[in-house]
């Protein structure tokens, strides 16, 4: 326990509680890529996990800065519910190249023991907050909702856009569609992203994943989805198979979005993508703070050669221009909520539980 003058403290607990919230942050195919160690009574030190990378669908680790920056912002957040300000410190062992890894820390938080009177609503959010993959219900989104989403994240003077334009939605869409054919159609990307998505490809439960359960389709949708896969798999083999019912799955989702939303940079450091995570994170919390379903759909921001064409595509369409880079593209909208994905066991004092 340290103390301060104001009288202020910060248990091993409190710090516990925040590594566990922050733990509920989003990350791709939930791989919960961060490695966090504490350094002192009431500072932590974040890093990449290596372990935990998606090696071939995301070469340069850009969306794995940005699920670190999903940690951070989520631990902030947590921080402040409990009266407690939080001072990151980025790369404070030095900084390494947008296309490098070392292993060095992505940023020191240090909390600090003084009381501030201030909460974050935001905070009620994280035990709550959930990527919502099912289709939406198609009803627009309300003018106040659309103010909160895109003030979320002022705060990082990183632009977040919204469209709610139907003929928009549905370009982006079919160019999502074929960028999730593009991610598939390679047999080591396929095997990376099957080996984490739960029901498709005949793998069953994939444990720490996440699946067609949070597509929205419960026990028995499953289970014909999967007999109309097996009668498929005559035609095709089983991993095209699932390929071309997941593109078409994704197709769906994004057709029945009330809005798109995407975060850009002007960048594409280490630290844009580690704040474009930070301000991702303020989006998703938000949207769950006021009801509104969040689902990222990043295949065509993909980091490979055969994706480029797909994604330069996107950046046209949507006016994102002169070297801006799309850190993130989600769909928004009204829908029930979905089982939520679990987080995995960090071990050590900082204990995260699966959420259930
Ligand atoms: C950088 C990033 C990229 C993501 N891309 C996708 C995506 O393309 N498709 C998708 O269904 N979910 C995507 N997600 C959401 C994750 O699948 C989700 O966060 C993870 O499964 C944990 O679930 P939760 O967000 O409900 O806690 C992405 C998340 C992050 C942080």
């Amino acid at each position: 326990m340290i103390r301060s003058g104001g009288g202020g403290v910060i248990t091993s607990f409190q710090l516990n509680e925040v590594l566990i919230a922050a733990s509920r942050a989003p990350s791709p195919c939930n791989r919960q890529p961060w490695r966090f160690t504490t350094t002192g009574e009431a500072q932590f030190q974040v890093a990449l996990d290596h372990e935990r990378l998606l090696p071939v669908l995301d070469p340069y680790h850009r969306e794995g800065h940005i699920a670190v920056g999903a940690f951070l912002e989520t631990a902030v957040i947590a921080a402040r519910g409990a009266g407690k300000t939080a001072d990151l410190q980025y790369f404070p062992d030095g900084w390494y190249g947008q296309k490098e890894l070392r292993d060095l820390p992505v940023a020191r938080v240090t909390l600090d023991p003084g009381q501030v009177s201030r909460s974050d609503p935001l905070c009620t959010a994280i035990s709550t907050r959930q990527s919502n993959m099912r289709a939406y219900n198609r009803r627009p989104l309300s003018d106040l909702h659309q103010t909160m989403l895109l003030d979320s994240c002022s705060a990082y003077q990183i632009p977040i856009a919204l469209t709610q334009d139907l003929g928009l939605i549905q370009e982006v869409a079919t160019l999502q569609a074929r960028a999730t054919e593009v991610m598939l159609e390679d047999p080591l990307r396929q095997e990376e992203f099957f080996s984490h998505f739960s029901g498709l490809s005949g793998r069953g439960i994939v444990p720490g994943g996440y699946g067609l359960a949070q597509c929205g389709y419960g026990t028995i949708h499953a289970s014909m989805m999967s007999l109309v896969q097996l009668m498929r798999c005559y035609l095709l083999n089983k991993e095209d198979a699932a390929a071309s019912l997941y593109s078409a799955m994704v197709f769906r989702e994004m057709m029945s979005a009330a809005a798109l939303g995407w975060v850009s940079t002007k960048g594409s450091s280490r630290i844009d993508q580690v704040l474009a995570g930070r301000a991702y994170a303020a989006v998703d919390l938000t949207a769950a703070a006021c009801g509104v379903a969040i689902h990222p759909m990043t295949h065509i921001l993909g980091d490979y050669p055969a994706m480029k064409g797909l994604s330069d595509s996107l950046a046209q369409l949507l006016g994102v221009t002169s070297g801006r880079t799309i850190q993130m593209l989600f769909r928004v909208g009204y829908a029930r909520p979905v089982p939520k994905t679990e987080r995995r066991n960090t071990g050590g004092s900082s204990q995260v539980r699966p959420v259930t």
